[in-house]
């Protein structure tokens, strides 16, 4: 969504500031805007669509000089998408400008005060309430005036804040939406995403939530929006370079999907003994005694990795004999849940920010149950907020149609399932077995990649079709509806996952003459039932695709077309199958000539409700 940049230094900064936005377009976001202090004066270009726009009126208007300020995407929520609603907001008076991710809920009481104060609104948005209200209260110190108006604030919010009355000074704030602050030489680079900022430093701090750093070019100071000091704590940042760039691909996404196998190297590394049948998580080491009382978990999350927390409850149940259910948390966190003892909330994000997700998760723990995250964003706020969790390690996911995170999510709720399995029921022997078919996934996600062209020309038989339909059963089931979702991602074909029993029970009237119909048909304890399915299709002239196992030779005479995956124990099929449906949805949005990284609409991080 909504991404920020600033600078503070000795730099000349738009250019570096227009680098910071481009590193933050793969969030989503249709207008963006910079703000410089240039000379004690203010000066600010806004465009809407892409930042190249925004560049492009910078260079027509001769640019922007000076060594502080700030820049901004921006997602529409409130307001259209024009230049007037884009960030930064403007308070004239003061001479104040201001970014904002996130959404200030009483904004609209807000603007009436303000009204009444005799300010005026140009844009429809909540904010530049917040940039008026900082003029309003400012009474000669930037750093006071922001910690005055946060504390009228509800809402959430990640903000940067300049004013021509103090030319040297950059105020931050945070509650609620991701910001960061990297440490330079006699500069500081603030952002609310890591990958902005680490081609310039790699020691950072982020901000807690209700924090306020002032930052000068000769240092910064931590407080709360009460002015009480807080000693923020540096860290370096993991992230290299080279993950955050294309590195030879045309896509991040694709660069993603091929980054697999060494994810999943990555994501085990440590963590099995193969040998002994036995799971090392460091992460829950110190929840031995809670984790063998459990009597049920809730997995929750949204898109994509609602689709990994289906799997998480399939694998929980069947292999851990633990009751386990997984919930869209938007649905979760309002219809009052019944937590019992020993129930366990397991969070499932690439970001670690969904909004939603971290909504549910409080709810839970508000309830009384043990909180536990399966997160990539190492830092973000749900394992800042859980008491344990587990990282996927799976590196920066840059695409927004999610890929390696989703393997990434699975493969760690398949380990979170075999630490609880063996101490409940599960025997040293099955442990073993299905943690050596794990150690071999990566390799088989290679041999699935080695298929690419072929699966590229299967896509383009079928790409000009509107609608499509994805089936599985059982394990494979949620695997159709995450390769429905990525078609609808990027290629904007609409799609249906379902299982593929349910067809009969009325999706089966919208098949027709040549209507694609994707069936994860690889072998397993349903493989007969879902041959059945196959040819109900066929018989209504639909054509069918089918993911199945190298092998099975027999499956080519009810399907046109045919993408094997290797061999694997079931449980952990989803994380093969999925492979094929990946790349489908990445060639149809190739051929169809969309922008697979800057998919319209999307942001990879939902972080508003
Ligand atoms: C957005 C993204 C999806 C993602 C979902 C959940 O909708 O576009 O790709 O699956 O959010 O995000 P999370 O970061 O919580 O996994």
């Amino acid at each position: 969504m909504c991404g920020i940049v600033a600078y503070v230094g000795n730099k000349p900064c738009q250019q570096l500031l227009l680098e910071g936005l481009k590193r933050l377009e793969y969030r989503g976001y249709d207008s963006a805007g910079i703000a410089v202090l240039e000379k004690g004066k203010l000066r600010v270009c806004k465009s809407i669509g892409r930042v190249q726009n925004l560049e492009d009126k910078l260079e027509e208007n001769g640019g922007l000089s000076g060594n502080l300020g700030m820049a901004h995407t921006r997602w529409a929520t409130h307001g259209g998408v024009t230049d007037i609603n884009a960030h930064p907001h403007i308070d004239d008076k003061v001479g104040i400008a201001l970014i904002h991710n996130g959404i200030i809920e009483n904004y609209a009481s807000l603007k009436t005060y303000l009204e009444e104060k005799g300010h005026t609104f140009k844009s429809q948005t909540d904010t530049e309430v917040l940039a008026m209200l900082i003029g309003e209260l400012y009474e000669g110190d930037l750093e006071r005036a922001v910690q005055a108006a946060l504390r009228e604030v509800t809402g959430a919010y990640s903000i940067a804040v300049i004013c021509e009355k103090e030319p040297n000074v950059l105020v931050v704030a945070r509650k609620g939406s991701p910001l960061i602050v990297g440490i330079g030489n006699g500069e500081y680079f603030v952002a609310s995403d890591a990958s902005a900022i680490v081609s310039h430093t790699a020691t950072a701090f982020t901000l807690d939530d209700y924090n306020v750093v002032k930052i000068t070019p000769e240092g910064f100071h931590t407080s709360t929006i009460h002015n009480v000091p807080v000693t923020p704590r540096i860290e370096q940042l993991e992230i290299e370079l080279q993950e955050i760039e294309l590195g030879g691909y045309q896509h991040f996404m694709r660069k993603e999907i091929y980054e697999q196998p060494k994810a999943l190297r990555n994501c085990l590394r440590g963590r099995i003994d193969v040998k002994e049948g036995r799971v090392i998580l460091g992460g829950l080491a110190g929840l031995a005694k809670e984790l063998t009382k459990l009597r049920r978990v809730v997995l929750t999350a949204q898109g994509t990795a609602l689709h990994a927390a289906m799997i998480g409850e399939y694998l929980l149940e069947d292999l851990a004999k633990l009751p386990a259910v997984a919930e869209y948390a938007s649905e979760f966190r309002y219809r009052n849940p019944i937590i019992e003892d020993g129930t366990a909330v397991i969070a499932v994000s690439q970001s670690g920010e969904t909004a939603d997700t971290l909504a549910a998760l409080r709810e839970a723990k508000e309830r009384g149950a043990l909180s536990l995250g399966v997160v990539n964003a190492v830092g973000s706020s749900i394992p800042r907020e859980t008491d344990a969790g587990v990282y996927l390690r799976v590196g920066p996911e840059i695409g927004v149609a999610s890929t390696k995170a989703f393997v990434g999510q699975v493969c760690v709720l398949t380990l979170i399932t075999l630490f609880l399995g063996r101490r409940r029921f599960m025997s040293t022997e099955h442990c073993s077995e299905l943690l050596k078919a794990l150690d071999s996934l990566p390799e088989k996600i290679e041999q699935v990649l080695t298929q690419d062209e072929a699966i590229r020309k299967v896509t383009e038989k079928y790409c000009d079709r509107e609608n499509w339909l994805f089936l599985g059963r059982g394990y494979n089931y949620p695997t159709a509806l995450e390769g429905a979702l990525k078609l609808k991602e990027i290629s904007y074909i609409h799609a249906e996952g379902m299982p593929a029993a349910e067809m009969k029970h009325g999706p089966i009237a919208l098949i027709s003459e040549g209507m694609p119909a994707v069936f994860i048909a690889n072998r397993g304890r349903q493989y007969d039932k879902v041959m059945s399915n196959i040819q109900e299709v066929r018989a209504r002239g639909g054509h069918v695709i089918a993911v199945a196992t190298e092998g099975d030779h027999e499956i080519k005479r009810y399907a046109e077309d045919v993408l094997y995956v290797p061999d694997i124990a079931e449980p952990l099929s989803p994380m093969l199958t999925v492979v094929p449906l990946q790349l489908m949805a990445y060639h149809a949005a190739v051929i169809r000539g969309h922008d697979v990284d800057k998919p319209r609409n999307l942001a990879k991080s939902v972080t508003v409700e």
